[in-house]
């Protein structure tokens, strides 16, 4: 069993660090955080004294019975109890009000940082481990915060108040009691460690669990269109029944804990009994020392038992602690510039890419010596074969990678030294595949520009032939779009997204393969839109569809990487053989689906089962 749970043990090299963590976030909050932690040592204090009224009712009653003494303890007995339930509800609302704040603030900070990060790290981290650190670390943190807070102040306090009381009440009785000690810490500390290493294995196979339902959740539909679903459910299957086993190893070891020690308290109760009742009846303690150290009996090792899971949920919270200073750490790989200047003349931008290299990782290089200029209203297109680099040319000019070596400059100035904001405001890189939000149509159109006026609305709509569409839907621009309201098609939503682009009103828009899914006809008419009612700005296109680019003024041609060209289409179809192929093969493929078209043969593409 240790070499299954081994695995996944985190191990915990300086704690402190983590904690001190942990107590300056908490600083913020240390009024309430001190009243939490003060009215629950008070609260322990308070709930030692019903056996000591009690042995001290029946005391005084064996000594001078008067019906007043039953009368006082019942009236004492009921204040502490009184008081002792308003204080622990006051502590716990205060712990609780503490760690929700606490929540909130990290969740903010956490999600400020996750949209500070760049493309790189999102497209390297799933959704499921990103939500993980989101969600499960922080309410780790809080709940175990919560909780062990108030474990350990009752664990500490409850176990020296005892062990003093006791040592007053029958120092000969307590000596027999307290030589149990030694055993019960023994083994607490034999079977914590247990129970510490199931817990963390059953709470690794849960987050392993979370992160593969997550994803499988989000590509259900690829999954059935794959006929991968048998194969997923045996992936599932085995992850399931990991938490299954991990939970079982970890229910076992909390058992055999509570029957070991349960035993040992057994034990000691009955040495009580035993010799207590012998001390009592020879007159060496009093009958009412002897019913306060029985009542004692049970809660002499609960502090043990709190300090060690105490231990335990600190780990917890200490590896959730230390995934989350490790993802705060993460520097985007596109900083913001820590003195920025502005952009002169943002209404006329020069771009200018600057021997530009870029590699994804160290074996293989995307995009090398890249070196071109774009007049402000340039209309450009970069052409290649898929692979050749050309949404990684066009990310590096949308900044949303940074080049490893060379400059991307605008009106003169390295991109890398614009204000972020600023600069997205002035480039617009648009992916094939369009990104809507829950809201309605026009949330979605004036998601960059929410200021945007109703005749610039309707201007973008218009050049994006969003009209018919929106036309069709029951509210219409009131529509609600996303999981909850209506469903657009690929070309659709391609549409929506470009007419969200357009209200930006960027000064270089580029467009990666961001008309794929339209038909050439309406792909044409809104490439003349652009050109018409975009003049002062700079037109990025990348498409295989190369005939449809003619009216670009210049091509880039990418080929592995590297730039072979950047000339006129008849330049370039007259004198490079590379670009004649690639126009060449792009047209004779658009003839054979004009010819299936016209024909209605189309090839019909049969999903297999398999099973
Ligand atoms: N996120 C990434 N991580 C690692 N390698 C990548 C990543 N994105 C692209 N690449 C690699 O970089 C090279 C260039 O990719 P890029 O996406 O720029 O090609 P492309 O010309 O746009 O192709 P396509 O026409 O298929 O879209 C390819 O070899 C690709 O495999
Ligand atoms: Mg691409």
């Amino acid at each position: 069993m240790h070499k299954r749970v081994g695995r996944y043990m985190t191990t915990i090299e300086n704690p402190p660090q983590e904690l001190k963590w942990l107590v300056s976030n908490l600083r913020a909050y240390w009024p309430r955080h001190l009243g939490a932690v003060a009215t629950a040592i008070l609260t322990s204090i308070l709930s030692l004294a019903d056996p000591l009224i009690f042995g001290w009712v029946i005391d005084r009653f064996i000594r001078s019975p008067s019906s007043t003494v039953p009368l006082v303890g019942a009236g004492l007995v009921m204040a502490a109890y009184e008081t002792r339930l308003w204080l622990s509800a006051a502590s716990a609302q205060w712990a609780a009000d503490t760690y929700q704040r606490l929540v909130m603030d990290l969740r903010l900070r956490l999600l400020e940082h996750f949209d500070r990060l760049s493309l790189d790290y999102h497209e390297a981290v799933t959704l499921g481990a990103k939500s993980f650190i989101l969600i499960d670390s922080v309410d780790d943190i809080a709940l175990v915060g919560a909780e062990v807070i108030h474990l350990l102040t009752r664990s500490v306090i409850t176990g020296i108040a005892i062990s003093l009381t006791m040592i007053i009440v029958s120092p000969r009785l307590s000596l027999v009691l307290l030589s149990a000690l030694p055993l019960y810490l023994f083994t607490t500390k034999y079977f914590k460690r247990q129970i510490r290493e199931t817990t963390e294995a059953a709470n690794s196979s849960l987050d392993r669990m979370s992160q593969y339902v997550h994803e499988h959740l989000a590509t259900i539909p690829q999954i059935q269109i794959l006929a991968q679903e048998k194969r997923e459910l045996k992936k599932a299957e085995q992850l399931f029944a990991d938490v299954r086993d991990y939970q079982r190893d970890r229910v076992r070891s909390e058992t055999r804990y509570t029957v070991v020690n349960g035993t040992i308290t057994a034990l000691t109760s009955a040495i009580v009994i035993g010799y207590g009742s012998h001390l009592a009846l020879r007159g060496e303690i009093s009958l009412g020392s002897l019913v306060v150290c029985y009542s004692y009996l049970a809660r002499l090792f609960e502090p043990i038992g709190g300090i060690a899971s105490a231990h335990a949920k600190i780990q917890k919270s200490i590896s959730s602690i230390r995934r989350l200073q490790n993802f705060l750490s993460i520097a985007p790989s596109v900083a913001p510039p820590a003195f920025p200047k502005p952009v002169r003349k943002p209404e006329n931008v020069l771009l200018e890419c600057r021997d530009i290299c870029f590699s994804y990782n160290k074996d293989r290089v995307a995009v090398s010596n890249l070196s071109y200029t774009l007049q402000p209203g340039a209309r450009i297109s970069i052409v290649g074969k898929s692979g050749a680099g050309k949404s990684t040319a066009a990310k590096l000019i949308a900044r949303l990678y940074d080049p490893h070596s060379g400059s991307v400059r605008i009106n003169g100035e390295d991109a890398k030294c614009i204000q972020l904001g600023q600069f997205r405001s002035l480039v617009h890189y648009m992916p094939q595949h369009a990104v809507l939000f829950t809201g309605t149509v026009e949330d979605n159109l004036r998601y960059g520009n929410p200021g945007a006026s109703s005749a610039e609305l309707h201007r973008v709509i218009e050049m994006a032939r969003l009209g018919p569409v929106i036309q069709r839907m029951p509210r219409g621009l009131h529509e609600m779009l996303g999981p909850s309201g209506c469903h657009v098609s690929g070309g659709e939503r391609q549409r929506l997204a470009l007419a969200r682009a357009m209200l930006c009103r960027p000064r270089i828009l580029i467009l990666d393969e961001a008309t794929a899914f339209l038909d050439a006809a309406l792909e044409a008419e809104i490439f003349q839109a652009l050109r018409t009612h975009f003049t002062e700005t700079t037109l990025v296109v990348i498409s295989h569809r190369l005939p449809a680019l003619t009216w670009a003024d210049r091509h880039l041609v990418l080929n592995q990487g590297q730039m072979i060209a950047f000339a006129p289409h008849h330049t370039l179809y007259n004198e490079s053989s590379f670009y004649r192929e690639l126009y060449s093969s792009a047209t004779e493929e658009r003839a054979r689906f004009e010819t299936a078209h016209a024909s209605g043969t189309y090839p019909v593409i049969q999903r297999q089962v398999r099973e």
